[in-house]
């Protein structure tokens, strides 16, 4: 079978291949066609690209194109790992919000707006050239912010599904404190991306969280950065991107005397590329394992492996929300354990969620919706009405700030 990826030229596409050579009796690959309009970057990565699938004795062919048309055509799944503006745009999302007082972040607040209105656009034209070319392939998508993104998707009727690598981070990492495999896990996983709890886990149908938590719950705080007392308190357990709520104000004055992830992430791409340049490279380099994407090709293969094979297992995955969380619209983007089947994702059914984080996941929802509609059909109003309804923003005043900010710094990526 043939897979593209869109945004083949990234730096994480050795975490991908490393996946690729590792699944392959799960995901029979016999091309990937890696798309890139930055050719320079794309030559790179797909050298380094074939060496690790050689050396694995892969058997696929590694097709390196600018061309969406030849990338796509005969693809039966299409990744979507794109970033618009590069680290350069993702450095002023995270830190023109500082100057209000408010978290610069990717995703999240102010920044994650900025990035959804670069993006929602680029990656609809290129899901309508994948619908041209490649009618019956699926989209998963990783381009952030997954929620937004995900939800453009399936409302323009995109056969599309949201992935994020929080879900199965915490799976694996619970199964090494538990010393089990971790398919024997299965997270009780709710919220909308980057905005989600770890409500249970359960193994053979009992729910071992708490266990976990009194065993192991400084371990989990300390990788979160949060205070033990929370999750003691929640008895669950959040994902990081939570800190950006539970500690807000921490995290700007952090923040304000560090150099952004962008700044970081950007020296760690300059030194992977020289890396993937060097002919004696095949296999993924160490280095990699400093940026976030830990497992997302695991995340990935299992994905593909099922909608294609329809094998009916339970995933954490971005869809509709049709009901699942009572106090959504259907229409909204949920990340949940769901069915995936050769029809899709399907979520499960979630137990009551508390009004602890119903809220949150409520007004977070409502910022999604109404960051959707200023990313496809912009103005500065319906930026500021987004910012308005963000429980990290809300104020009259900084929303105004923050809409003249957003717009004089994305003024070249917005076509409106
Ligand atoms: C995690 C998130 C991704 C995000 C990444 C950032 O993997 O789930 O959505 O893109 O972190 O990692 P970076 O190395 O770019 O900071
Ligand atoms: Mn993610």
């Amino acid at each position: 079978m043939k897979l593209a990826v869109i945004g083949g030229g990234s730096t994480y596409t050795p975490e991908l291949m490393d996946g690729f050579a590792r699944l392959r009796d799960e995901l029979p690959l016999t091309e990937i066609a890696l798309v890139d309009p930055d050719a320079s970057r794309l030559e790179l990565v797909a050298g380094v690209s074939r060496r690790m699938l050689a050396r694995a004795g892969h058997q696929a062919k590694v097709v390196a194109t600018a061309d969406v048309r030849q990338g796509v055509e005969g693809a039966q799944a299409v990744l979507f790992q794109l970033r618009v503006g590069g680290q350069a745009a993702r450095a002023v999302d995270e830190t023109f919000p500082l100057t209000c007082g408010c978290v610069g972040q990717e995703t999240t607040g102010a920044g994650g707006l900025a990035k959804a209105l670069r993006t929602v656009p680029v990656v609809l034209d290129l899901a309508a050239k994948v619908k041209e070319h490649a009618p019956e392939a699926w989209i998963i998508d990783f381009t952030n912010p997954v929620g937004i993104v995900t939800r453009a998707l399936l409302d323009a009727g995109h056969r599309a599904i949201g992935l994020c690598n929080v879900a199965i981070g915490f799976q694996r990492r619970f199964a090494g404190y538990l010393g089990l495999a971790p398919e024997q896990l299965q997270l009780g996983h709710v919220g909308l991306n980057h905005l989600t709890w770890e409500r249970a886990v359960h193994v053979d149908g009992e729910n071992v969280l708490p266990k976990l938590i009194a065993e192991h719950g400084q371990a989990i705080a300390d990788d979160l950065h949060l205070p033990l007392e929370l999750i003691e308190r929640l008895q669950a357990v959040p994902s990081y991107y939570l800190r950006y709520f539970y500690a807000h104000d921490l995290v700007v004055e952090e923040q304000r005397t560090r150099p952004s992830r962008a700044a970081e992430v950007a020296a760690l791409e300059e030194q992977l590329l020289k890396l993937y340049a060097d002919p004696g490279l095949d296999t993924k380099p160490e280095q990699l394992a400093k940026r976030g994407g830990a497992f997302y090709s695991e995340a990935a293969v299992a994905l593909i492996a099922s909608l294609l094979g329809d094998r009916g297992d339970v995933q954490v995955v971005n869809t509709r929300n049709n009901g699942t969380l009572p106090f959504l619209a259907d229409d909204a983007v949920i990340e949940v354990p769901s069915k995936i089947t050769k029809a899709g994702a399907v979520p499960l059914p979630v137990e009551p969620v508390e009004p602890l984080y119903a809220g949150l996941i409520a007004g977070v929802s409502a910022y999604e919706e109404l960051a959707l509609q200023a990313a496809l059909y912009g103005g500065a109003d319906r930026v500021h009405n987004a910012l308005l309804a963000h429980p990290l923003v809300g104020q009259e005043a900084i929303a105004a700030e923050l809409t003249a900010l957003l717009l004089e710094k994305n003024g070249g990526h917005l076509s409106w």
